[in-house]
């Protein structure tokens, strides 16, 4: 019986302490000199810009793959150039639903520009 207690108050802890960690666990992948605070400080960022894409980018972007979400590789110079174009009319016109502040943008940029890459 004190070890089924145990057991109980164990699983009690790691899914108060990883909260749904299985389903919406994405790896990042950062340069290697990059030091810890800083990483620390983009891990953030990156949590936030997943956030933002899921809301914003995801239903045009993201395909599904046995209900795994494939979130495109887009290459910097794809994103310098989005970024530069989304303040811009036309681009605007053609994605009516994308309504972000400049610092939401700026948080996806970072999110996408180091997610890990899908497997090829
Ligand atoms: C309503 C659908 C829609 C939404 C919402 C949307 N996009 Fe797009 N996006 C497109 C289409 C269509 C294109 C290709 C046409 C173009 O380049 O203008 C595109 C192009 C892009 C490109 C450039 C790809 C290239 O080849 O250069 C990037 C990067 C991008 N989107 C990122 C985003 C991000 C980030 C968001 C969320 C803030 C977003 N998109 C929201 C439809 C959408």
């Amino acid at each position: 019986m004190k070890l089924l207690k145990q057991a109980l108050l164990i699983t009690a802890i790691v899914f108060t302490k990883f909260p749904c960690t299985a389903q919406k666990k994405i790896a990042y992948e950062f340069p290697k000199e990059m030091l810890p605070e800083v990483k620390q400080e983009f891990i953030k960022q990156c949590d936030k810009g997943r956030i933002l894409y899921d809301m914003n980018c995801a239903k045009c972007h993201s395909s599904f793959v046995r209900k795994k979400e494939i979130i495109p590789d887009f290459s910097p110079d794809q994103l310098k150039g989005y970024e530069l174009r989304v303040s811009n009319a036309q681009h605007e016109a053609d994605m009516p639903d994308t309504k972000v502040t400049a610092e939401e943008l700026g948080e996806i940029m970072i999110f996408l520009t180091y997610k890990k890459k899908n497997a090829k």
